[in-house]
Parts: structure tokens; sequence; C-alpha cells
């Protein structure tokens, strides 16, 4: 089998991996991302969306061995020690869930989205933010969530709102380089960032 060393959120990781594993079920059967959702497996909701070296990618549409030498952030990975990323701020300041499972795939792609238009109109996040689905909101209380996410990341606000404790703080150092970058086509992103 493919040996493969992907980064995810910042700890470095050998595995032997079938050539068929998809990335999201690496990421979660594997090394215990369970923040990251299946919903669809096809493509189509945007809720396993992570960051696949510094852009938005739905994990399903990756194969684990297209990541191999790159750096993937999860929504585990967002926070920096005990404060959240402004965007996460931004969700829960303004309800900009329900049932919460399209949030994180939703708070990845918005921050893809902001990196490329730092003061989104409601019609610019509706558009960008198209290829995650959700069922509960109506989503307009996502809208306002991400706008107000760009705002406060335009300030280099640090979304200082202590977490729930749901484990240890993800390490803040990446722990290996980026690699080559891989799965492009599977990319719902834009340009080359990071959250
Ligand atoms: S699980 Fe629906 S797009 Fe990946
Ligand atoms: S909050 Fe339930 S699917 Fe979006």
């Amino acid at each position: 089998m493919p040996r493969i060393t992907v980064g995810v959120d910042g700890v470095t990781y050998e595995e032997e991996v079938e050539p068929r594993l998809l990335l999201v079920h690496l990421l979660r059967d594997r090394l215990g991302k369970t923040g990251t959702p299946i919903g669809c497996d096809t493509g189509n909701c945007g809720a396993c969306t992570v960051m696949l070296d510094g852009r938005s990618a739905k994990s399903c549409c990756v194969l684990a061995v297209q990541a191999d030498g790159s750096e993937v952030v999860t929504i585990e990975g967002l926070a920096r020690g005990q404060e959240w990323h402004p965007m996460q701020t931004a969700f829960h300041t303004e309800h900009g869930l329900q049932c919460g499972y399209c949030t994180p795939g939703m708070i990845m792609a918005a921050i893809d989205l902001v990196r490329d238009d730092p003061d989104p109109s409601e019609e610019a996040v509706r558009e960008g933010l198209e290829g995650n689905l959700c069922r509960c909101t109506g989503y307009a209380t996502i809208v306002r969530a991400v706008r107000r996410g760009a705002r406060e990341m335009a300030r280099g606000e640090t979304g200082a709102r202590t977490p729930p404790e749901t484990g240890p703080p993800p390490e803040t150092e990446a722990q290996s380089g980026a690699g080559a970058r891989n799965g492009a086509e599977a990319r719902n992103g834009a340009e080359a960032r990071t959250p």
C-alpha cells in the first residue's frame, strides 16, 4: 500500500493507505478528526470542507494519496490555543447554525471566501458558499455570520472567545512543511491562502 506523509492541524502523520481511501475517511477514521463530518460523500454538500495547502477543499473529493506531502487544516485546528478563529466566533455570535452539521464546512469555506473578498456583500457570500448546503438555518444567519467574521478578520480580531472543552487545544506550530499541491480539481476555493 502507498505510504503518505500528511500534516493535519499542525501534526505530521505517516500512514499506509489504500489508493482508494478518501481524505475525509483518513481524517475521520484513521486520525480521529471527527469534527469534519460527511454529509453526502458525493461532493455536493460541502460538510467535509477542509483547508488543503491553504485552500478549501471538499475532502470527500480528494484521495488520501493526493494529500501526500500536503498540509491539511480541519475545523479542529482553527483555534489558536484557547482563542477561536474570528469566523468561529462570528458564527456563534450571529447564531449561524442550528444542528451544526454543516458548520465546520461552512466556516472553512467562509474563511476561504473572505481571503478573496475581505468585505463580501450578501450576494457574494451566498454565491461564494453555494457549494455548502444547510438544511436548518435558511442561510440568513450564516450570511450575517460570514460578513461579521470578515469584518473581524479585517480588523485582526482574534476571536477571543474561549472554545468549549472538547479536547486538548490544537498544536500552534506546523510540524512539517507544505508539499506538492494535490487534488486541485476537487477544491472549491479560489486562491492559495491559510486559515
Ligand atoms: S460529504 Fe458532502 S461534499 Fe463531501
Ligand atoms: S445548521 Fe443544520 S445543516 Fe446547517
